[in-house]
């Protein structure tokens, strides 16, 4: 693992020749560990309901500009079968926090799509926030098989401001972390890059905390000021301690984040396609990623999951998105994932705790009913 100091110089490098280097160094990792397919995950948007304040979010309770929805069950499995069509091997539930979305409706989903011929081979993967650790085992036990929750940023100050709990003891995210890999979910998380109020030092802090969770899926994108919320209108210009949230900060951080977690999935976010719509997805492949996510939203509900302003996916269909993808990813020389495409760490995880199993199972005498 590089040292502190290394990671915080090459955080603030500017030569392009050094910059080149840690990008191919990235690359080649990248390669090594998780190989040239591109993944990729149907991502299907459930519900822009969400009970909490969240200062970044444009989903925030208290932003009454959002017209609110929530997708039906029967919407959700045809978006699942669109992934299915499109040879996805992943669907992506995600959503806010929404209350209404209650642990045995969203079990029944995931059983739905478990149960359908068209779509029972998908691995299912959770993003809906901070919730019980009743409904997570629930889901978990009706078939979902991954979580996302981002941790947004490991300054303990600076994520308590950010993110107002819902109640005083609530578990936080830190918390949840190793609870859902108890539970047996393949585990994702992530930050945003540029914060205001965010410092170098704190994106170090990022990279080493990865590095000690070794989460299989990690996701970074830039933060984006949302005008309806707090931190949206709190600006902040980089310089100093200020990181930026451009293009270049957020692939510095995708290349040590690789570099820190090799075997880890790593997705070229919305966030940055968002910056830059031409080639952000490619470049993120370039930089460490192997991961995209093309949005199977139905278009009406598309627009209305703004989380901050102008999403790069808000208006393709998901048909243009597939077949651009499909040669996007041809053109840069890589293939297309087939089947699940499970991080490479979850794998070596669920294989030892399957020999550890078998091994008690052995030893373990009967003990026989008096
Ligand atoms: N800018 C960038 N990313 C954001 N997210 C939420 N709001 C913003 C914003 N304003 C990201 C968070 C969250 C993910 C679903 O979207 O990192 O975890």
């Amino acid at each position: 693992m590089l040292p502190r100091t290394d990671i915080l110089a090459r955080l603030r490098e500017t030569d392009p020749a050094k910059l080149e280097e840690l990008r191919r160094q990235a690359d080649a990792v990248r390669r090594e560990n998780v190989g040239d397919d591109v993944h990729l995950r149907g991502l299907i948007e459930i519900s822009n309901h969400c009970r909490r304040r969240c200062l970044y979010c444009g989903l925030r309770a208290d932003n009454a500009r959002v017209r609110r929805y929530r997708m039906t069950g029967d919407e959700i499995l045809a978006s699942a079968r669109r992934a299915a069509e499109f040879g996805y091997g992943t669907v992506v539930l995600q959503g806010g926090e929404d209350p209404n979305i209650t642990g045995e409706w969203l079990a029944e989903v995931i059983r739905r799509i478990k149960a359908d011929p068209a779509t029972c081979d998908l691995a299912i993967t959770l993003s809906l926030g901070e919730r019980s650790e009743e409904e997570l085992a629930l889901w978990r036990s009706a078939g979902a098989d991954r979580y996302l929750l981002r941790f947004e940023t490991s300054n303990r100050r600076l994520y308590e401001k950010i993110h107002p709990p819902r109640s005083p003891d609530a578990k936080d995210r830190f918390a949840l972390l190793p609870m859902l890999k108890r539970l047996g979910y393949e585990v994702g998380t992530g930050i945003m890059v540029g914060i205001p109020g965010q410092s170098y030092n704190d994106l170090v802090a990022d990279i080493e905390l990865f590095k000690k969770l070794q989460p299989d899926m990690i996701g970074l994108g830039p933060f984006l000021p949302h005008p309806e919320t707090p931190l949206g209108r709190e600006s902040r210009p980089a310089g100093g301690d200020q990181p930026s949230n451009d293009e270049m900060t957020t692939w510095k951080m995708l290349a040590l984040t690789r570099l820190a977690c090799p075997a880890a999935n790593i997705p070229g976010t919305t966030a940055l396609a968002t910056l830059n719509p031409a080639d952000a997805y490619e470049t993120s492949l370039q930089w460490g990623a192997n991961v995209v996510m093309p949005n199977l939203t139905p278009p009406e509900y598309r627009r209305l999951y703004e989380i901050y302003p102008n999403k790069a996916d808000a208006r393709e269909s998901a048909e243009e998105f597939h077949e651009t993808w499909v040669r996007r990813i041809t053109a840069l020389g890589r293939g297309v994932g087939v089947g699940r495409g499970d991080s490479p760490s979850y794998l070596q995880r669920a294989a030892m705790l399957m020999e550890t199993t078998m091994l008690l199972s052995k030893k373990t005498p009967r003990i026989s009913r008096i």
